[in-house]
């Protein structure tokens, strides 16, 4: 399971993680549709990440952490203020009607690819508020200079993330091995390019 992209390593000892990513700035304006908005990561979502860090199906493949206290939580958040500040990429709070539900990243490692992430609190999840906020993201992601694909990287089992991505255009692209932390996973990946 990859839900956060940030936390994906992929064991290449000439990765060049980041020296791509220097066009990728913060959305503006920020994206919505409807009453789904993607936006900057907030001190005030520290509620979120507490939420989220009690789901063990999120714990498995993110940075959120394990046992949640509010540094703990403040770290998160500077961790996804950090992938911009590094250029490294993206991550940004998924809200529905203003309500911070989830998270979305970019992160791109290779030239012209950005690698897509997403998670959404137990809560958040069944209503189809992943598929939009990814939309969003990825058609922006694809008007970026320098951004020709974003790819998707997800467990045979995990049937709504399949879904979400095929509903958003991204097709079959093979299979890859993510080891991430104590986890070492062989993926499908998906992939959409520019139209
Ligand atoms: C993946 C995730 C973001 C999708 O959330 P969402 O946008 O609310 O999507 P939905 O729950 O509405 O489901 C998406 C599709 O999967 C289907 N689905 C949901 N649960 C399912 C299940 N257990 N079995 C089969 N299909 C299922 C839904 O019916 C929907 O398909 P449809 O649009 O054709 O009806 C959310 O499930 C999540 O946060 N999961 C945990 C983190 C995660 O897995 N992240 C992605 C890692 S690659």
């Amino acid at each position: 399971m990859t839900n956060e992209h940030e936390s994906v390593e992929t064991p290449n000892p000439e990765s060049q993680e980041g020296r791509f990513a220097e066009g990728l700035q913060y959305p503006d304006p920020s994206l919505r549709d409807g009453s789904i908005a993607l936006r900057r990561w907030e001190h005030g979502d520290l509620p979120l990440v507490e939420e989220a860090s009690t789901d063990r199906l999120l714990l498995e493949g993110t940075t959120l952490p394990g046992e949640y206290n509010s540094r703990a939580g403040r770290e998160f958040i500077e961790r996804q203020w950090s992938r911009h500040a590094e250029g490294t990429g993206l991550s940004l709070a998924i809200t529905s009607d203003g309500d911070a539900v989830g998270c979305a990243t970019l992160i791109v490692r290779r030239p012209s690819t950005a690698d897509l992430g997403y998670w959404l609190v137990e809560r958040a999840r069944g209503g189809g508020t992943g598929g939009r906020a990814v939309q969003l993201l990825v058609e922006w992601a694809l008007r970026q200079p320098g951004i020709d694909a974003v790819e998707a990287f997800v467990a045979d089992e995990n049937v709504p993330s399949q879904k979400l991505l095929e509903h958003v255009g991204f097709e079959r692209h093979g299979r890859q091995r993510h080891q991430v932390n104590n986890l070492d996973e062989d993926l499908r990946v998906y992939r959409r390019g520019k139209a």
